[in-house]
């Protein structure tokens, strides 16, 4: 392994059909007054709403509500948040939903009494305080990961930038409780953009570097276990044991575990990033659009672990085929799968224009794991991807 590293992730993860229960002893842990954080009301219609607000009543604990949080959760809510929490002197921030709902809670959470955190924590990266207030969450919708790591990505909708930002582990939630029976009303169309966001999570990390470490071989795993997942549950989407393997596949890949000792990539999140700023699309849907290309346009400069990918991953056959025909076997594979799945490969199809792309290139961050981008390549690739 290349780098040094300190791993430490104080995240309590209670797993399965019957963790909500493993809600009355964390309530015990904290304060009177709770801030429950959720989106536009899929927690009432799929019964978490009341179980969870039952639980709160047993526990005595006084109950505020911030509802309303949307996809690629805005900054004007977060900050209607931030006033909510120093009105009522919350001591407790229960976020029940998706990955915007948790993140947007972690990003209230770091933001009490800072004036302008989006520009503070967000752009200008300024250290985060320790008194923070902690956040719980129950999950409902998987893809990010936010319910095991310190990530909030906010969106400044008149500004039209979305970033996000890894907080130190002391802003992941205390806890997570994962019911993998919650997710089973989530539409299909945001099951497979959730598990596009898991496999980007895992090529993102995976994409990176020419070292042999431990972090590849378990990335190796997640993906295989994810592609077997995947379509049991594009069959029957109450598949316990495929929901409860993508679930927590999701909660694995962006825990930071699978990253340490290695370099990393990002690219294709930073341009799904602008994408969404400027289309508010399904972030899933617009790194599933964004990444044939861009593995296309980068595979040269990582040659041989695109060859791994296509062995490794894929099962292409190598014989009588140069490295590069293996590599591009490989692309070709993740390509289909994402079709199979019912992803979105065209931009177009989330809302992107032409007049966009030049706009969403030029405000992408460059980075990039085997190449480095420019502005005009990420241009480019938009292109591709249109
Ligand atoms: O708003 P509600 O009514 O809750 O509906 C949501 C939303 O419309 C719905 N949903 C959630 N659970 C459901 C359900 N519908 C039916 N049944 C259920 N059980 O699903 C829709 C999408 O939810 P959302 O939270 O937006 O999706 P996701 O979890 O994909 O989160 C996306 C956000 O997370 C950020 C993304 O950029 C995006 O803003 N990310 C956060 C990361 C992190 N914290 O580490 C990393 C990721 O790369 C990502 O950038
Ligand atoms: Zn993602």
């Amino acid at each position: 392994m290349n780098f040094d590293f300190t791993f430490y992730n104080p995240t309590i993860i209670h797993f399965g059909k019957n963790s909500l229960n493993a809600l009355h002893e964390e309530l015990k842990k904290y304060g009177q007054n709770v801030l429950l954080v959720y989106g536009g009301g899929s927690i009432k219609q799929i019964g978490v709403y009341d179980k969870v607000v039952k639980i709160l009543n047993d526990e005595r604990k006084n109950i505020f509500e911030c509802s309303g949080i949307t996809p690629n959760p805005k900054l004007t809510d977060m900050l209607r948040g931030v006033r909510m929490i120093e009105d009522h002197h919350i001591d407790l921030i229960l976020a029940v939903g998706g990955g915007s709902v948790i993140d947007c809670a972690k990003g209230m959470s770091v933001s009490v009494g800072i004036k302008d955190p989006f520009k503070t924590l967000w752009l200008d990266q300024k250290e985060v305080t320790k008194n923070n207030v902690p956040v719980g969450s129950i999950l409902t919708m998987v893809g990010t990961g936010s319910e095991f790591n310190g990530g909030s990505v906010i969106t400044d909708e008149e500004h039209k930038i979305k970033i996000g930002r890894v907080f130190p582990s002391h802003v992941n939630p205390k806890f997570s409780i994962l019911n993998p029976e919650f997710t089973y009303t989530v539409s299909e169309y945001q099951m497979v953009s959730g598990i596009f966001d898991i496999f980007s999570h895992l090529m993102e990390q995976y994409f990176s570097g020419q070292d042999d470490n431990v972090s590849d071989y378990l990335i190796e795993g997640l993906m295989k276990s994810l592609i077997v997942s995947t379509k049991k549950a594009l069959i029957n989407k109450e598949d316990y044991e495929a929901r409860s393997n993508i679930m927590w596949a999701a909660s694995l890949a962006l825990n930071t575990l699978v990253g340490k000792g290695k370099e990393q990539d990002w690219e294709v999140h930073n341009i799904e990033h602008q994408l969404g700023a400027y289309t508010d699309c399904a972030h899933g849907m617009g790194l599933a659009a964004i990444s044939v290309p861009y593995y296309r346009h980068i595979y040269k400069y990582g040659l041989d672990k695109f060859v791994r990918f296509a062995k490794n991953i894929w099962n292409v056959d190598s014989s009588n085929k140069t490295k590069e025909e293996i590599a591009l076997a490989g692309i070709k594979a993740l390509e289909d799968f994402i079709k199979e799945s019912h992803m979105i490969s065209h931009i177009k199809d989330l809302g992107a224009t032409e007049e966009m792309l030049k706009d969403i290139a030029y405000s992408s961050a460059e980075w990039g794991g085997y190449k480095k981008l420019t502005h005009e390549e990420i241009y480019e690739i938009l292109k591709e991807a249109y």
